[in-house]
């Protein structure tokens, strides 16, 4: 893969199968191709050379739509968008209340956002009880 027409290649020779479900780390020194190799896996830069498959479909013959829904990414550093907690899980509104509040569940973050509620709710309670003191 090179970025531009013209660029020497980032990757290449790279040669690996992953199986399902498989856990596998990427190491490298700074530039050496890490994020490249994701870049590739969403087709943000095409292929100039070889190809990669998924359950063995040629991803570049994959609608981008169909395979950018397909994959996941765990960013390094937790981001939200603004908008509600619901928009950040769901920003197509494809998902109930009830599955979105299963998935929190799973993740053990249906507790947390509780909590966060109550204390919002107690703050905005102690704020209300000072500004109205006489
Ligand atoms: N947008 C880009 N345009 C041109 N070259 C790029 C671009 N992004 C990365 N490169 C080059 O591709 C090579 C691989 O970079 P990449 O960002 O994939 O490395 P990395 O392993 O993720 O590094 P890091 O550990 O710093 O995140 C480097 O030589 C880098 O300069
Ligand atoms: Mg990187």
């Amino acid at each position: 893969m090179r970025y531009r027409e013209g660029l020497k290649p980032v990757l290449q020779g790279l040669d690996l199968s992953l199986r399902a479900g498989e856990k596998v780390g990427l190491v490298g020194r700074t530039g050496a191709g890490k994020s490249s190799i994701l870049v590739c896996l969403y087709r943000i830069v095409e292929l100039s050379a070889g190809r990669i498959t998924i359950d063995g479909r040629d991803i570049a013959h994959v609608p981008l739509r169909v395979l950018r829904a397909r994959l996941s990414i765990i960013p390094q550093d937790p981001v939200l968008f603004t908008g509600s907690l619901r928009h950040n899980l769901d920003p197509f509104d494809e998902r109930s209340d009830a599955q979105l509040r299963t998935a929190l569940e799973r993740c053990a973050l249906a507790l947390a956002s509780a909590l966060t509620l109550t204390l919002t709710r107690i703050l905005a309670l102690t704020l209300t009880l000072t500004l109205t003191k006489p």
